[in-house]
């Protein structure tokens, strides 16, 4: 089995992550999972005056989760809540000095716990309503979550997705792999999972293609 190479920066966040716990009634608070690993994350946030005033998070994920849940704490703490939604996980990784490609969607997570906190803070304190259109964009953004743990991007930038149209309730996607591709089922089982959390898509016609 391989070793996975971590940063010096990924590992110390590691052995000393910042921002650690549970904050007592928070403005924001949300637990996501990720269909990668089942792993999971909680992130609370305290927002005054439209700023992170205090940002904690718990991981139930692996190194990568805790060093990027870490990071993510500090590059956001004290930031105005349009800015700290900004943040990506390529920015989160970059600044832990890069993930190894099988360990980028733990930060996918990480960020995802930040932007689920926040959408939860809009929600109940600012009676904001998230009701996305489902349409084939929001399929492609969603898509864009799951990463090709071979190339560290996600399966759309990847090229993988060579074709999907959204009918009546129907979902086609059309998905390439090389033939020895060892990350060929997980990246399958993902989309089965991040579609299936969409009530609209009534039937997911996933289909593995040669192009
Ligand atoms: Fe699950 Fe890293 S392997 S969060």
């Amino acid at each position: 089995m391989a070793v996975i190479k971590y940063t010096d920066k990924v590992i110390e966040h590691f052995k000393n992550p910042r921002n650690v716990g549970e904050i007592e009634n928070p403005d924001g608070v949300a637990t996501v999972g990720s269909p990668a690993c089942g792993d999971q994350v909680t992130v609370f946030l305290k927002i005054d005056n439209d700023r992170i005033k205090d940002i904690k998070f718990l991981s139930y994920g692996c190194a990568s989760n805790i060093a990027t849940g870490s990071i993510v704490t500090e590059m956001t703490k004290g930031k105005r809540v349009e800015e700290a939604k900004k943040v990506t996980w390529k920015q989160a990784s970059e600044e832990l000095g890069g993930l190894p490609p099988v360990k980028i969607h733990c930060s996918v997570l990480a960020v995802d716990g930040l932007k689920a906190a926040i959408k939860n803070y809009e929600e109940k304190k600012l009676g904001i309503k998230h009701n996305a259109i489902v349409d084939e964009n929001y399929i492609i953004e969603r898509l864009e979550k799951i990463i090709y743990p071979k190339t560290g991007e996600n399966i759309v930038a990847a090229k993988l997705v060579k074709y999907l149209k959204f009918e009546d309730g129907n979902l086609t996607i059309e998905i390439t792999f090389d033939e020895t591709d060892k990350f060929k089922q997980n990246v399958l089982e993902e989309i089965q999972e991040y579609m299936g959390e969409i009530k609209e898509i009534r039937k997911l016609d996933l289909r593995v293609v040669d192009y």
